[in-house]
């Protein structure tokens, strides 16, 4: 039966936190939603919302109760959102949805941080059943109401069918400046500036894209924390002090969103005990899988991004609390005297400059993932367009990925962002003071695991001959693994009998 006396636009399946947030902000845009979710409550809190900030106006969220409800409240071909958990909980809907009456030609949108082979299998899965589309979305709460960052792929189509909805919610940047165009206060809209939404590409592209953007995440969260760690236990700076500096940087090349976040962390006051909020905060980090999912994919493409990866290990690390505490008191540091005050301003203006660098390699790591995969997948990816959603609205927004958009309009092929002359020219004239950091936290006993990762990346990439050779040596040795030679064409294989003290050496076919 339908709930709406004329077709809604869209249908939303479940209406937790981001669902919510998203229908609130298409209705404010003003497109007519229809909302289902097994929990009743959920539904009830999403018209508590539209009834509070509405003021007089009419209701402007529908909610039904079942999926048959849902279907017939929309006018077909019918354009579902799915705001689930990802894994089984988005295949439990898609079945339900199909009992419930959905056609080929309908479209069904998965929003959450699905695994990108999960939405591939999904679209082969339910062909001639009905279209499965994808969007990942980042920005969280905040960024799925007032505008967040949409990463959509997969059949063009139904692109052209939610492109014109996404572009309205989406967050929008002033094209002059790059900056984001600020959005805070419910019914408001923008219409003007760039709209933080592009099509990716084919199935399972927006969400390998998204999980890269997550990647970068990590790591950009895992350098910033390094950097209060050199200042909270080398320079034995306060919470508050560390905030200051952050919030110094965050006017400069380092602003961006989780720089500010991280100056407001340490800067709240814990209520109960009075302490700085952040120090009653224990320090084992949680995770849901897509940062682990970037360094799985690098492995298995032979697509380096260390930096990702150390971000990862650093929350596992830090998960073994009570090993840590044990071995504390157990495993001795380094005797190096720790800095005095007066070295403090040129210590943490190292800091920065080596935050900067690292960062600059973890977002390089992103992109040639992206890239790796793409060629893998045989997707074209627009890596200038990538950056470019990605400077406002999502969790790694920052003026920084303008400079990465230039550096792909400079060369739609650049293989990688540090071959790129503005980028080169960036840490060449910073490495000094990275360098500098990154020997001091090992002198102090710090750990810095992704700056210093950051650190031997570049240095690696930068190196004409590796010690590779000498790895090639030993493969053969043992294995006769074979090897190329420097001095023949590539792809001609060698392989040397090591035992026998003439040492001679036959090519193999
Ligand atoms: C975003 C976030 C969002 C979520 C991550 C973090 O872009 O909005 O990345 O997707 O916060 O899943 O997850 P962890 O729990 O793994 O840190």
């Amino acid at each position: 039966m339908p709930v709406a006396a004329q077709p809604c636009d869209i249908g939303f399946v479940g209406a937790g936190v981001m669902g919510k947030n998203l229908i609130m902000n298409l209705v404010d845009n003003g497109f007519r939603v229809i909302a289902f979710d097994l929990d009743q409550s959920k539904l009830e809190a999403l018209q508590a919302q539209d009834d509070a900030e509405r003021g007089d106006s009419p209701p402007r969220v529908l909610t039904c109760n079942s999926y048959t409800d849902l279907l017939a409240s929309l006018s077909a071909p019918h354009l579902i959102v799915v705001s689930v958990p990802a894994g089984s909980p988005v295949d439990d809907v898609c079945h339900k949805l199909v009992d419930a009456g959905l056609q080929a030609d309908d479209i069904v949108v998965d929003t959450g941080n699905s695994l990108w082979t999960d939405t591939q299998r999904r679209e082969t899965e339910y062909e001639g059943q009905f279209i499965l589309f994808s969007t990942a979305v980042s920005g969280g709460e905040v960024g799925a109401r007032f505008g967040p960052s949409l990463m959509p792929s997969g059949d063009p189509y139904a692109w052209t069918r939610i492109k014109p909805m996404w572009e309205a919610i989406a967050a929008k940047v002033d094209p002059d400046t790059g900056k984001p165009i600020e959005r805070k206060a419910p019914g408001e809209v923008v219409a003007k500036g760039e709209p933080c939404a592009a099509y990716i590409g084919p199935s399972g592209s927006g969400h390998y894209v998204k999980m890269v953007h997550n990647g970068i995440e990590y790591a950009d969260m895992q350098l910033i924390c390094e950097a209060y760690q050199v200042m909270r236990d080398a320079l034995a700076m306060s919470a508050s002090e560390i905030a200051a500096v952050f919030r110094r940087w965050n006017e400069g090349l380092l602003n961006s969103y989780l720089i500010e976040i991280s100056a407001e962390v340490l800067d709240t006051v814990d209520a109960e005990t009075g302490a700085p909020l952040v120090e009653m905060i224990l320090d084992k980090a949680g995770q849901k899988g897509t940062g682990l999912w970037t360094a799985v994919s690098s492995l298995e493409l032979g697509c380096p991004a260390p930096t990702i990866a150390e971000a990862v290990y650093a929350r596992s690390i830090s998960t073994l609390k009570d090993q840590r505490v044990k071995a504390a008191s157990l495993l001795a540091g380094p005797d190096f005297d720790k800095p005095s005050a007066e070295q403090r301003d040129s210590l943490i203006d190292q800091l920065h400059d080596a935050l900067y660098c690292a960062k600059i390699c973890a977002y390089a790591q992103g992109f040639d993932l992206m890239r790796t995969a793409a060629k893998e997948q045989g997707w074209t990816l627009n890596y200038g367009e990538i950056a470019k959603i990605w400077r406002a609205g999502c969790i790694i927004r920052a003026v920084f990925l303008q400079s990465i958009a230039d550096a792909y309009e400079r060369n739609e092929e650049l293989e990688n962002l540090l071959l790129d002359q503005y980028f080169a020219e960036q840490i060449s004239s910073n490495q000094r003071n990275w360098r500098k950091a990154v020997a001091n936290a090992s002198l102090w006993g710090v750990p810095v695991a992704a700056l210093s990762s950051a650190l031997s990346y570049y240095d690696a990439y930068r190196t004409a001959v590796l010690p590779a050779n000498l790895l090639q040596g030993q493969r053969d040795y043992f294995g006769a693994h074979a090897f190329e030679r420097v001095d023949k064409p590539r792809g001609k294989k060698y392989h040397v009998e090591w035992s026998d003290p003439a040492r001679p050496m036959t090519r193999l076919k």
